[in-house]
């Protein structure tokens, strides 16, 4: 295994360890497709590296980013859903803290083809069948990793004919019972990229406890 770098960091977090998961889950349909999304990491990076500036121990789970390692920060590379959960469960079973920043795919499709899908002539595209992933989340909140842990959800949302972005917000803290659920508002390409970020912070029961704040994504991870 990998030596954890040690923190030379005094700070608010320091003996801390806290785990962040950022990027974007990939599943793979064949050897050179998959289907995925357009996280680029950027807010869970941010929240990596401020948490070690404060002195954390800090473990970042990234699905498929290119983005530049803050420092003192561990990173665990992943690729699919599967294997976010598998090292985010491992990271978190010594944690203080775990993050859930990451654009996790809900679905994957339901074979891996051992070879490239060939375009037959004639025939139309086979359409793909998908079946469910886990909820990483939701999994972390009814099977705690380590008693105590403190679990903190992400929730990207547009508004919509049902609700707002803060009732979907609302809705999902109910659902997922996170400790913390970070609502931000994605409508029109907002939050994506290395853009300003907006973000409320809810409780398990759907109340505001920070926010809204504005921000770069490093000011909002503060
Ligand atoms: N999440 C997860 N596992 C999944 C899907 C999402 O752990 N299979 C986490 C995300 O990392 C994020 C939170 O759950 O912290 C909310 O993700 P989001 O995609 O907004 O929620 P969904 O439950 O997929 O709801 P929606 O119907 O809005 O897609």
């Amino acid at each position: 295994g990998h030596e954890h770098p040690r923190s030379t960091t005094d700070g608010p977090l320091a003996g801390r360890h806290v785990v962040v998961s950022a990027g974007g889950t990939r599943e793979p349909l064949d050897p050179v497709r998959f289907l995925g999304n357009r996280s680029t990491g950027h807010q869970g990076f941010a929240l990596a590296e401020v948490a070690a500036q404060r002195g954390a121990r800090v473990t970042l789970v990234a699905a498929n980013t290119a983005l530049p390692v803050p420092d003192g920060v561990q990173l665990v590379p992943v690729e699919t859903t599967a294997e976010l959960q598998d090292a985010v469960r491992a990271a978190s079973a010594d944690a203080d803290a775990v993050i859930m920043a990451a654009a996790v795919a809900d679905f994957r499709p339901a074979a891996l083809t051992e070879h490239k899908i060939k375009k037959v002539a004639g025939t139309g595209p086979a359409p793909i069948e998908l079946v469910e992933n886990p909820d990483i989340l939701a999994g972390l909140v009814a099977d705690r990793p380590r008693e105590g842990l403190l679990v903190i959800g992400f929730a990207a949302e547009t508004g919509d004919e049902h609700g707002s972005v803060l009732e979907h917000g609302r809705a999902k803290a109910l659902r997922k019972g996170a400790d913390l659920l970070a609502v931000n508002d994605v409508s029109g390409g907002k939050g994506f990229g290395d853009q300003a970020n907006a973000l409320t912070i809810l409780d398990a029961s759907g109340e505001i406890v920070a926010g809204p704040v504005a921000g770069s994504k490093h000011d909002v991870a503060g």
